[in-house]
């Protein structure tokens, strides 16, 4: 409804919606579970469960929660996971496995390069499931099944709460998978009581916006340039972390497999050039630290953002402990944030960037 739809007593659609990612955890979770039994249409569960492989398409931001969901359903359901860019699996698909099924990621369910793949794979006969924020849209009504991201009305061009949203309900579907074919680790998450935490740890952090605004401040004021790094979930939660940057502040920036900068990027890196880090992937934790230093001795402005269970004296922000493999859920609250204050503060229009659109309808 309309109500929906306004700024309330915010000045900027982003900061509202960046706001309400706690309620939209709780939504998800008191819509997708009761008790201990989780929400999902039964036949659909059947349909995915049974695939050899699934295929995750989308575009921009969608492609990155895409990135994320990967790692859930290949540990929580057990099943291997391409993800692929709409823009160029629609024109080059690869060899299929024997019993594909597609996840496409839409926010606005709208998106041409996205609607062109659904297509294809419903001229082949596949079937597939669209993750989106707009139950009746294009992508929603031609896709075998639709699940919903609960998100409500995302206007900001720039993608926050859909984002944390998608990842959740992966989650809340790799779980049942898992569940379904009697995967160990689906069994012992408890993601009620995970989203239940996420929650809070976001609220935790958007109610420390002064901290970021200080931070944009500190690190980007004057800067063209400016890389996120980490490994594993890091990484993904990087390219994230760095698009919001680019899009509303025009600061170029890039997200990098924290391990791969000794390959070229490091070149780039001069003195004070700004480089988050962030640390929310065990297994990747003591390298990411050593990649740290590397950047640092050569004069990089190195801000630390480390969930607590692996964070070191000395780091900036600090992440309330999550599952690791739903973190970027919390831990791409402070790129968003970072990302809003720098917009505002060279003038930008926030919630419109130049040359962007919400949905993007041709292909
Ligand atoms: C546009 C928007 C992005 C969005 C992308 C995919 O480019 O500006 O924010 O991530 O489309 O949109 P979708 O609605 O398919 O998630």
């Amino acid at each position: 409804d309309a109500s929906d739809i306004s700024k309330g007593t915010y000045d900027t659609f982003m900061l509202k919606e960046i706001d309400e990612q706690p309620a939209v955890m709780r939504k998800i979770s008191s819509h997708y579970f009761d008790g201990k039994k989780i929400n999902v249409d039964q036949k659909m569960l059947k349909d995915v469960a049974d695939a050899d492989r699934l295929y995750i398409v989308a575009a921009g931001t969608s492609y990155h929660a895409a990135l994320v969901g990967k790692d859930i359903f290949e540990n929580l359901a057990d099943v291997p996971v391409d993800v692929e860019l709409a823009s160029e699996f629609g024109y080059h698909m690869p060899k299929l496995s024997k019993k594909p099924f597609f996840i496409f990621l839409s926010q606005s369910g709208e998106t041409a390069d996205s609607r062109q793949v659904l297509v294809k794979v419903n001229e082949l006969g596949f079937h597939s499931l669209t993750m989106t924020n707009v139950p009746n849209s294009t992508l929603s009504r031609e896709a075998t099944y639709t699940m919903e991201l609960l998100a409500g009305p995302e206007i900001a061009v720039a993608s926050t709460k859909a984002y944390t949203a998608n990842i959740a309900v992966e989650a809340v579907l790799a779980k049942a998978m898992g569940e379904l074919k009697g995967v160990k680790a689906a069994q012992d998450l408890d993601l009620q009581g995970q989203l239940a935490l996420a929650a809070n740890a976001i609220q935790t952090i958007v109610d420390e916006k002064d901290k970021f605004k200080k931070i944009a401040d500190d690190y980007l004021k004057g800067k063209n340039d400016a890389f996120y790094i980490g490994r594993g979930i890091d990484f993904a939660l990087s390219l994230e972390a760095a698009l919001k940057l680019k899009e509303i502040s025009y600061i170029h920036s890039e997200g990098f497999a924290a391990g791969e900068l000794k390959h070229g990027t490091i070149s780039l890196i001069e003195k004070d050039t700004p480089v988050f880090a962030y640390i929310n992937d065990g297994v990747g934790a003591a390298h990411t630290r050593g990649n740290i230093q590397e950047v640092a001795a050569r004069g990089a402005h190195v801000l630390v953002i480390a969930s607590k269970q692996y964070a070191e004296k000395g780091d900036q922000v600090i992440i309330p402990e999550i599952n690791e493999m739903i973190s970027p859920i919390v831990s791409v609250v402070p790129a968003q944030l970072i990302a809003y204050y720098a917009s505002l503060a060279r003038g930008n229009n926030v919630d419109q960037p130049r040359n962007l659109a919400k949905s993007v309808t041709v292909e």
